[in-house]
């Protein structure tokens, strides 16, 4: 096989979302929103009933197509996120992971010492070849002017769950192994980086246009914490990207970083950094938006309240930040109980903006 081309020119791209997270300042700001495709929306509810298991869900390439398209026709937003969940990884990699109802993922349980020999790459893309072809049928069925983004979970976040078994508040059992057994928790690292690199080029060639990594926990981590087990294995993982496809944007979410966002945005290598609603928008134009594009961060929970809270808030958010690169999108993702027609306000708001 030769190689493939470069699947995208961002510098001659016509998409508004390319544009913005490559660095240019755009007619108006692209939007879409983390979470886009969920149970807030009733032919999501209807498509997750006749699938199965949520995992099921996440295998099943007409489906999770079907899904990925249905806040596009809803609400016209300029980039599509391929739908699947970042616990696919764990699976992928040998641990049985499965989605209770009302209770969250659940993992195999594992004790430190009995994880790592049970894990490995050797059935990796087989496992997940169903989101590959995912993704081959969004770039023929997406409308044209609406960009395909891939993602995953980063090392230390998918590690959380993977350690821990499930969900939890204060991400204690795999904080517990880092710093009491530093090397042996970077060898789970490592294996998470090369697996996250791997998946996220397949994703590329299969026609992603753009990749963004959640670090959903990141903000747990004590300052040296942050540095080893976020910006490290994400530099890690930018550096793989781009050195097989130099002009891929990659954004990055980590979480409640706090000021350390500056650092993660000087030293990752990401092109865009995506906002939780802890960051004032001003502080973010004046300290990020020089280095990298800005993504954000309207609180979900505004979504929920709509009206006027939302709306002033949602244009505070865009006047900060508009003047440089800029995708508006939620701090976080939606919750299940947000009214369809806020979302409907909010993207006409969007949509309505011009220059
Ligand atoms: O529309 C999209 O944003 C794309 C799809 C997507 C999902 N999960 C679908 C999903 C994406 C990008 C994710 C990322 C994800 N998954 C993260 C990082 C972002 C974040 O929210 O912090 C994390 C931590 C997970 C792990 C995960 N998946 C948990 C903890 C849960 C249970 C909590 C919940 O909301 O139910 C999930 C399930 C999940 N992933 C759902 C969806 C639509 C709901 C499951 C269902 O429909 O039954």
């Amino acid at each position: 096989m030769t190689e493939p081309t470069q699947p995208f020119a961002t510098s001659q791209t016509s998409k508004r979302f390319l544009k913005a997270v490559s660095g240019q300042v755009t007619d108006r700001p692209p939007f879409w929103f983390m979470r886009q495709a969920g149970r807030y929306l009733p032919e999501y509810r209807a498509v997750r009933a006749k699938a199965g298991s949520f995992l099921d869900l996440c295998f099943n390439p007409e489906l999770a197509e079907e899904v990925t398209l249905q806040p596009i026709r809803r609400f016209g937003m300029d980039a599509a996120i391929l739908f699947s969940d970042i616990l696919v990884v764990p699976y992928a990699l040998g641990q049985n992971v499965r989605f209770a109802e009302g209770e969250g993922p659940l993992l195999s349980p594992t004790a430190d010492a009995v994880l790592l020999p049970r894990l490995g790459l050797g059935h990796f893309h087989d496992r997940l070849a169903p989101v590959y072809e995912t993704v081959r049928r969004l770039k023929v069925s997406l409308p044209p002017e609406v960009a395909l983004i891939g993602f995953a979970g980063s090392p230390w976040t998918v590690a959380t769950y993977m350690v821990a078994g499930r969900g939890t508040s204060d991400q204690a059992p795999a904080k517990d192994w880092a710093f009491g057994d530093a090397g042996g928790f970077q060898r789970l690292i490592d294996l998470l980086v090369e697996a996250t690199a791997e998946y996220l080029l397949r994703q590329v060639e299969a026609g992603a246009e753009a990749v963004q990594l959640f670090d959903t926990w990141a903000g747990s981590l004590s300052a040296a914490g942050f540095e080893r087990w976020c910006i490290a294995p994400t530099a890690a993982i930018v550096k793989k990207l781009k050195s097989r496809f130099p002009d891929l944007p990659v954004i990055g979410f980590p979480r409640h970083a706090g000021v350390q966002y500056q650092a993660y945005a000087e030293r990752t290598g990401v092109d865009a950094v995506s906002l939780d609603p802890s960051v004032p928008p001003v502080w973010a134009a004046a300290a990020l938006q020089e280095r990298v594009a800005v993504q954000g961060n309207l609180d979900p929970r505004l979504v929920v309240a709509g009206g006027d809270a939302m709306m002033v808030e949602a244009r505070s958010i865009i006047e900060a930040l508009r003047g440089g690169p800029f995708v508006f999108n939620l701090g976080h993702g939606f919750v299940p109980e947000t009214p369809v027609a806020h979302v409907a306000a909010l993207s006409d708001l969007i949509k309505e903006l011009a220059r």
